[in-house]
């Protein structure tokens, strides 16, 4: 406490990874932040929003393939039934992996469901309601970065794993990042173990970019809520009114991208011993939503050591969930 008297804040704020993080992105030629600092409180509030906005199409199309297909799934995760890990990726509220909880419990299939996210709501929220909502199911939430929670679970449990990895958050890396993370996660599964993953495809430009431009503004709103985290949490002063959201889509790459663009000539300061300058109609770049063909994700498959075993397609063709096997 003694810090905070002589420096006006907790001395953790200026060595934590956020602000580090932070500064690094503001003080780059072009202006970054990193699109998993969005889920705060609020942030996640806004995301359960933009997910039920007429234009945010990709849950609506992975619900739709969990709610019907479920059951095909749930019968090639069990090939064998040997017991096994479920390991989700980012389950949000779960409300889509659900389905396929229900359906394996449904068919006796022996597994503990291990759900790991970044925001300890999403995971105090899950732990209050899977006991109610999945009597009987075993589960483990875990609160953290995906690579350490899953060697945690690779730690409590040599059990086969299934990973799940949907709702689209592999869109949120370029195709190369794509790949190293898909090779991090090959590197902690063994042969035969699975991956469910979805992919956001590529689709009629004008859809895509609507998706990310909401009419009631709850996206800008999301984007906007990361300044304001970052006002709270390390004592800067953004005026979140003088940045405008700036989304973009380029069919020929499949890239949609988000942008906070400066309205006018500013100063921002984090802390006192930082200060950012912002040129009128000056950009930071805050989030990649990747858009795939089926083609592109077969080459990610394959450059990082899996081979699709199925393709789960929405009826739209929009979405599609993929099985990977992890090969030797
Ligand atoms: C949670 C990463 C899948 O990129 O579509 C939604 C986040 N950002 N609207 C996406 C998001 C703006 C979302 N993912």
């Amino acid at each position: 406490m003694l810090s905070a008297i002589t420096t006006g804040k907790p001395a953790g704020r200026r060595s934590s990874v956020f602000y580090n993080d932070v500064i690094n992105g503001l003080r780059a030629a072009n202006k970054y932040l990193q699109s998993k600092y969005f889920y705060d409180g609020t942030g996640d509030r806004l995301f359960q929003q933009i997910m039920a906005c007429p234009e945010y199409y990709p849950t609506r199309c992975e619900m739709e393939i969990l709610q019907h297909q479920s059951d095909r799934i749930a019968q090639l995760f069990v090939e064998g039934n040997t017991p096994f890990d479920l390991v989700e990726l980012g389950p949000g509220d779960a409300t889509k992996s659900y389905y396929l909880l229900r359906e394996l419990l449904k068919i006796k299939a022996p597994f503990t469901y291990y759900p790991i996210d970044i925001s300890s709501n999403v995971i105090s929220s899950l732990e209050n309601k899977l006991p109610l909502s999945l009597p009987g199911l075993q589960f483990h939430g875990l609160n953290g970065e995906y690579m350490e929670k899953m060697e945690r679970v690779s730690n409590i449990s040599a059990q086969r794993k299934i990973v799940l990895f949907m709702g689209a958050n592999i869109g949120n890396m370029t195709m190369q990042q794509a790949i190293i993370f898909c090779r991090q996660l090959h590197g902690r599964m063994r042969p035969g173990d699975l991956l469910l993953i979805g992919f956001d495809l590529k689709k009629h430009p004008k859809t895509i970019l609507d998706a990310y431009n909401d009419g009631q503004g709850i996206t800008a709103a999301f984007n906007l809520n990361l300044l304001k985290r970052i006002n709270r949490e390390l004592d800067a002063d953004f005026n979140p009114e003088l940045f405008e959201h700036y989304p973009v889509y380029d069919p020929g790459t499949g890239a949609c991208k988000s942008y906070l663009v400066s309205r006018i000539s500013q100063q921002v300061h984090i802390g006192n011993e930082t200060t950012i300058d912002f040129m009128e109609n000056e950009p930071i770049f805050m989030e990649i939503s990747q858009k795939y063909s089926l083609p592109e994700t077969d080459y990610i498959a394959r450059q990082s050591g899996f081979h699709a075993v199925h393709t789960f397609y929405d009826a739209k063709k929009w979405f599609a969930d993929i099985l990977w096997e992890r090969l030797a």
